[in-house]
């Protein structure tokens, strides 16, 4: 992997370092942290970078948020660890009942605390097994729900997230889920899911289905409400229990608590990670109160989660999401964000769409506006060329042909200008083959 702060810096010793000791199956970039604020991160060089990934939808709140911090200094102070099935702690339920009331509809709602959204998908399929009696979920292409067995198992994408890893978790069944760009319709998705239920599995058999409302990893893609109310309804009909994943597109990302909420649906389960912890590790599930007591006292838990310091960040997190102001401050920031790729997409051919929800937007970019050819090495040159001016980005997509944008929705209109400015040049370079 090439180094691109030269050799003799401490970037290039910590790097031999990580290829010496680290497992070569994590996926890292040879760039070296030393601190962080707002949406900016220094690395051990000195040099610093405006964040446009944001942990990946981690820091919807910032690095080192004064009041995260804060909190998270008092509680390490006063414990930092019980395991709530040992000894029970405030901090545990006023986080529930904050995540809680992310949770839209009228209720009466429950949740409990895990570690990481991987966790969370694999407690809400157990308690939507447990409350049905049945063993079937159906999951959607496109789709990316982790990396734990079942994570990966509901997982649409081969590489890199599956392959050589099976066999895969048994009863795990996948639909069409629409595409508009590429082709895939609402109608043509929903006849997708239809048929699954005619000609894999007989809807009784079904516990569940899980859909990201807006699909992350799979590049974006903002599900189309026809679709949400299409698959909901058919749900309702035959009991089958409605999860909505909320680890990516959560948390005020896209001007709300919830992004199912903009589509007016109240999930029976829904599952909550990344930006909730304010940066610390921190996940949950809620749902229908029957649903969550549903499952034996002992039959969900761990030994982390809900740890209290987590708890202590997730709680002022929780509060900044729950607030009106901040909520209305996200919706404007997408708006803005989405008129900066707008202006980028008119002046390139190569932006095939500008898409999303939110402050949760991407560009699709292709070789060809009218093949509409994924170009992906051209995205891996982007990344590389930001990253050496200063911005860090990350690609996604099923074809990893886009670019995301989850700056921290605390990004000042500096962070702004000078982050979009280095992702059109680089952007330009790595069509010129620069
Ligand atoms: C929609 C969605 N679900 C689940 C996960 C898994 O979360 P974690 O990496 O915390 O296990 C992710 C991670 O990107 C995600 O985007």
């Amino acid at each position: 992997m090439a180094i691109d702060q030269g050799t003799g810096t401490k970037t290039a010793a910590l790097q031999a370092e990580r290829e010496r000791w680290v497992s070569a199956s994590v996926f890292t970039q040879p760039l070296f942290a030393d601190h962080a604020h707002g949406a900016r991160i220094t690395d051990v060089e000195g040099r610093e970078y405006i964040d446009f990934v944001g942990g990946i939808g981690s820091l919807n709140c910032g690095h080192t948020p004064e009041a995260v911090v804060a909190a998270v200094q008092e509680q390490a102070a006063r414990y930092m660890h019980q395991m709530y099935s040992v000894v029970q702690y405030e901090g545990y339920i006023e986080t529930v009942k904050r995540m809680v009331a992310c949770h839209p509809g009228d209720g009466p709602f429950k949740g409990l605390l895990l570690n990481s959204g991987a966790e969370a998908v694999e407690n809400a399929i157990k308690i939507a097994r447990y409350a049905t009696g049945r063993d079937a979920i159906i999951c959607f292409d496109q789709g990316f729900h982790g990396r734990t067995l079942m994570g990966m198992t509901l997982t649409s994408k081969p590489m890199p997230y599956k392959k050589g890893m099976g066999p895969y978790a048994p009863e795990i069944y996948r639909a069409p889920a629409p595409y508009l760009y590429r082709g895939i319709s609402t109608e043509q998705a929903l006849d997708g899911f239809r048929k699954v239920l005619k000609s894999q599995i007989d809807p009784s058999q079904v516990a569940a289905v899980i859909l990201e409302p807006v699909q992350g990893e799979g590049g974006f893609l903002a599900m189309p409400t026809e679709f949400i109310h299409g698959i909901h309804a058919i749900c309702q009909e035959h009991g089958i229990l409605y999860i909505s994943d909320e680890v990516q597109s959560g948390m005020g990302r896209t001007g709300t608590p919830s992004a199912i909420e903009h589509h007016g649906i109240s999930p029976d389960l829904a599952t909550w990670a990344k930006s909730m912890g304010g940066g610390m590790p921190i996940s949950g599930v809620t749902g229908r109160a029957d649903l969550l007591d549903a499952v034996h006292p002992g039959g969900l838990g761990g030994t982390f989660g809900g740890n209290p310091v987590a708890c202590a960040a997730a709680i002022v997190a929780l509060d900044q999401v729950l607030d009106p102001d901040f909520q209305a401050h996200a919706r404007a920031f997408g708006d803005d964000l989405r008129a900066r790729l707008d202006a980028i997409a008119s002046r390139h051919e190569c932006v095939g769409e500008v898409r999303g929800l939110g402050a949760m937007l991407a560009i699709e970019l292709v070789k060809d506006r009218a093949t509409k050819e994924p170009a992906a090495e051209e995205v891996g040159r982007i990344v590389t060329l930001a990253r050496e001016r200063g911005l860090i980005l990350m690609g996604s997509g099923l074809y990893a042909n886009a670019v995301r944008v989850l700056v921290p929705l605390v990004a000042t209109e500096q962070d702004l200008d000078e982050g979009f400015a280095i992702l059109e040049e680089s952007l330009v370079d790595a069509f010129a083959g620069r």
